[in-house]
């Protein structure tokens, strides 16, 4: 597999969040660290450099001088744990062994205390067996290294802005499903607070916040497959000429749609390989489990009830829950029906590889009584056979990121970011190209998951 630095950043975050959830030999946590171990290996080898350098700044994952924006969101537990042991992030030698991986990720996954300082964070490491990450100083110490950090391809506020939105997509997601397996209430107020400012966020231009959404977050995918569906909801029901009010509904009934999983057995839910039939009808009990929640708490809207029962409903009168006349869900269930299906076949899972959208059409298309022709049609209008976000490398080898879908569904428009040389531009130079107009570059290639 190809890599980056935020891939290994994110592999780590990973690592800490499984460890959590299972036991030291798990193979889950394993594979973190074996996977982790490989792409630090080959990325260090082909900078030629001994150590990688993850920076820790103001509850951000920072490396060579930028955010690792998607990473971060993901990251909580490494720059929690930063802070906790008062570091400025983790410098790991290139000889780093899987076992002293799984070694970091348990501390991490258990220490709750603060050591008191540095110096006794670093002896806390040591006694784990752990001396092959190094903890660096907290940032402001690090004296005239402060320009280092220079954000040449985002805006501060833009990433902040990004970042909170999206942190609070995932925290609201993941409250609910905590509240759903522990029985408690859920609240509703945060969806439809998030609901808003995504709908906001998504108004000025889905490049960014679709960047975020694409990252492959294994770890947490029924969490972040609800934040992905909500957004892809967001952008269809625009498409379909929606107020803006009924888009803010529809984000937070979005966020929320899946939220019956809480209350479905983990080993259920995360099982590798394939349900049988009996952990299937397990699985089918999401919707009602989610309706009936949402119903309890007295605040939901009538949408997000309808959403969370009926998403699994086709639009031939098949799927689950049952119904006995086979009725039809409402245009907008179906809609989320629609985004449900197609986020699932194209997001990046622990089991599968991402698929191009134009695959993810013909697999639906083929069984395409089961979506609604409208929902289908507004689909495709927002999307394009090029996601917002994605990267991609143009006829005239100079590569971006795909900012909109245009008129010609073949024919996104495009920010370009690198040269033809590979070369990373500066902001100035980052120009939105339209590759409808006649000249313009064509796609040559997209990079999924990247
Ligand atoms: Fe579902």
């Amino acid at each position: 597999m190809a890599g980056n630095y935020a891939d290994l950043a994110t592999l780590l975050a990973r690592g800490i969040s499984q460890r959590r959830m299972y036991f030291d030999g798990h193979p889950n946590v394993k594979q973190c660290a074996t996977e982790f171990v490989d792409l630090l290996g080959r990325l260090l080898a082909e900078e030629e450099v001994s150590s990688f350098l993850l920076g820790v700044v103001e509850g951000k994952l920072v490396h060579d001088g930028r955010y690792l924006v998607g990473s971060t969101v993901v990251g909580r537990q490494l720059t929690s744990f930063a802070e906790l042991l008062e570091a400025g992030g983790y410098e790991i030698d290139a000889r780093i062994e899987a076992s002293e991986l799984v070694r970091f990720f348990t501390l991490a996954a258990e220490t709750e205390e603060a050591p008191g300082g540095l110096e006794a964070s670093r002896q806390l490491l040591a006694a784990n067996g752990i001396g092959l990450i190094n903890l660096s100083p907290p940032y402001r110490n690090y004296g005239t290294s402060q320009e280092s950090i220079d954000l040449a391809d985002e805006t501060h506020s833009d990433i902040e802005t990004l970042l909170a939105v999206y942190q609070a997509m995932f925290s609201t997601v993941e409250h609910a499903h905590m509240h759903a397996a522990m029985s408690r209430d859920l609240q509703i107020d945060e969806a439809r607070s998030v609901g808003e400012s995504l709908v906001k966020v998504s108004r000025t231009g889905s490049t960014d916040i679709m960047n975020l959404v694409n990252y492959p977050d294994c770890d947490t995918y029924t969490v972040g497959h609800s934040v992905r569906v909500a957004m892809l909801s967001i952008l269809v029901g625009r498409a379909a000429g929606l107020e803006e009010n009924l888009l803010c509904e529809l984000g937070a009934a979005g966020l929320l749609h899946d939220v019956g999983k809480g209350k479905i057995p983990q080993e259920v839910l995360f099982k590798p390989g394939r349900l049988d039939a009996e952990e299937r009808l397990i699985i089918e009990t999401h919707p009602e489990e989610g309706a009936r929640m949402l119903l309890d708490s007295n605040d939901a809207t009538p949408l997000a009830v309808a959403i969370a029962w009926g998403h699994h409903r086709r639009y031939d009168g098949g799927g689950y829950p049952k119904m006995p006349h086979g009725d039809r869900t409402s245009e907008l269930t179906q809609l989320v029906h629609t985004c449900d299906v197609f986020e699932a076949l194209t997001a990046i899972r622990p089991y599968k590889r991402a698929m191009t959208p134009r695959h993810a059409y013909e697999i639906m298309l083929k069984d395409r009584d089961a979506y609604s022709p409208a929902a289908m049609h507004a689909l495709v209008k927002a999307v394009g056979l090029y996601p917002p976000g994605q990267k991609v490398v143009l006829s005239d080898g100079t590569a971006g990121i795909i900012m909109a879908a245009g008129d010609d569904i073949e024919r996104p428009r495009v920010k370009i970011t690198h040269d033809e040389d590979g070369a990373l531009l500066g902001q100035d130079a980052m120009l939105a190209v339209d590759l409808a107009e006649e000249e313009a570059p064509a796609v040559a290639k997209l990079l999924l998951g990247a």
